[in-house]
């Protein structure tokens, strides 16, 4: 039982950018996923040519087809067999999904031609709050681990107590720990104050209190601090689409994720409001201005997670034309540069960045 805590322990580690991937086509792949997050697991390059395959976890075939065609998914709900690249891509993430997975390939004699395995290691979301301040708004992900800072040091308090929902929880000494209630998932850690309680529950959330005596034995202090959940970011979607006069409309959403707050960057710098035609540097669908190019990045984030997606855009190939033609007519605005038949000798024309390049 201690060498499996010990475990959880060690496999419950930070994890920002939801989303991972792993090739699973060597025999005993190492494979990592976050809680509540998404692996996208390559099991071949494609089963298009496949006879026949079955992936199994504990010894049932959670998957398995016949080249192109998928005979079942168990777990189709939440996940999606792409027979052509042979990925298999598994949402929301829990702890149950991480085990060993085998991929068991027959021959179109209906013989075993091969088998690997892959190790799907689930490592949960940690969140650091500090609740050194009364009235400290906390966040943590279920089935994760919030790290609160109750104190500099517990070392020269004569005795504290943390109370939830009336009940002391928690309660030292100095370094002497006294009673902990939730001692099979959380440890306390008098140098530094930090209480860490791993595998967190709907139960775990609401309120905090933590009471702090002197060494009279008089209340000297109380302070209280929220703990609320939200359910991690996970991967994000990034979509552009040119529009008629040349603008780019981009849009990026997220699945899952409570709250998500959005922030987008070009080659590293926030986006301005002169690359911008719609929409700001939070909003999650914006509009760029028709000269705009080069790494666009959308990041989502929330109080226990951030994943970002970053795609090269170049431009809708339009240019902008202002001149004044022979018969004196004025035109100044964007055309579609393959589409531009004003001959520009006596105009000037604002190329696209692309156009500059040349
Ligand atoms: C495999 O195909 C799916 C569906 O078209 C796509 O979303 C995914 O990005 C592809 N993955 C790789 C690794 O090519
Ligand atoms: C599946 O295997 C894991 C360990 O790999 C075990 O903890 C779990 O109980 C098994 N589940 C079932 C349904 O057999
Ligand atoms: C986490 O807690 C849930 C109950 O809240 C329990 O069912 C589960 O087994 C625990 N998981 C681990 C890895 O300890
Ligand atoms: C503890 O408090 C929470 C809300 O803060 C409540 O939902 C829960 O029922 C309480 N549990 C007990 C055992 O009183
Ligand atoms: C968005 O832009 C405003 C003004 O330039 C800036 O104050 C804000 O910090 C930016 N937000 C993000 C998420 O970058
Ligand atoms: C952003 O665009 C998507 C897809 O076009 C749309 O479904 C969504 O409602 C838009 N969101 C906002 C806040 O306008
Ligand atoms: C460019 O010309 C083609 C052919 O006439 C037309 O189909 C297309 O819509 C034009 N594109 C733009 C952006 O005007």
């Amino acid at each position: 039982m201690e060498a499996v805590i010990g475990l959880l322990l060690m496999l419950l580690r930070v994890s920002h950018g939801v989303e991972t991937y792993c090739d699973g086509r060597q025999d005993g792949a190492q494979c990592y996923g976050a809680l509540g997050g998404t692996v996208v697991l390559q099991l071949m390059d494609s089963a298009s040519e496949i006879s026949r395959y079955q992936l199994f976890k504990n010894k049932t075939a959670i998957l398995s087809g016949i080249k192109n065609k998928i005979v079942s998914n168990l777990i189709a709900d939440r996940s999606s067999f792409t027979p052509s690249n042979g990925t298999f891509r598994i949402h929301d993430l829990s702890w149950t999904d991480g085990g060993e997975y085998t991929l068991t390939i027959f021959d179109s004699d209906g013989h075993r031609s091969e088998q690997r395995t892959l190790q799907l290691i689930i490592q949960g979301v940690e969140t650091y709050c500090d609740g050194r301040q009364d009235g400290a708004q906390c966040y943590g992900a279920l089935g994760g681990t919030v790290v609160l800072q109750l104190m500099d040091s517990a070392s020269e308090i004569s005795r504290y107590q943390l109370f939830k929902n009336k009940t002391a929880i928690l309660s030292g000494r100095k370094n002497k720990i006294v009673i902990n209630l939730v001692a099979d998932r959380s440890s306390f850690t008098p140098s530094d104050g930090t209480f860490r309680i791993n595998n967190l529950s709907r139960t775990d959330g609401g309120e905090y209190t933590l009471t702090i005596f002197d060494s009279d034995g008089l209340m000297s202090e109380q302070r209280t601090l929220q703990l609320t959940f939200q359910a991690p970011v996970s991967s994000v979607l990034l979509v552009s689409e040119c529009l008629s006069q040349g603008e780019m409309r981009v849009s990026c959403s997220s699945e899952g994720g409570d709250s998500p707050q959005y922030s987008w960057t070009l080659d590293g710098h926030t986006l301005t409001d002169t690359q911008l035609l719609s929409g700001n540097n939070e909003t999650n669908n914006i509009t760029l201005k028709q000269d705009v190019s080069g790494q666009l990045t959308c990041s989502v984030k929330n109080h226990v997670s951030t994943v970002s997606k970053t795609k090269t855009i170049s431009t809708c190939g339009f240019i902008f034309i202002d001149c004044t033609c022979n018969n004196g007519m004025h035109i100044s605005q964007w055309v579609f540069e393959a589409n531009n038949t004003l001959k520009p000798t006596t105009t000037s024309i604002t190329a696209t960045e692309e156009e500059e390049d040349k």
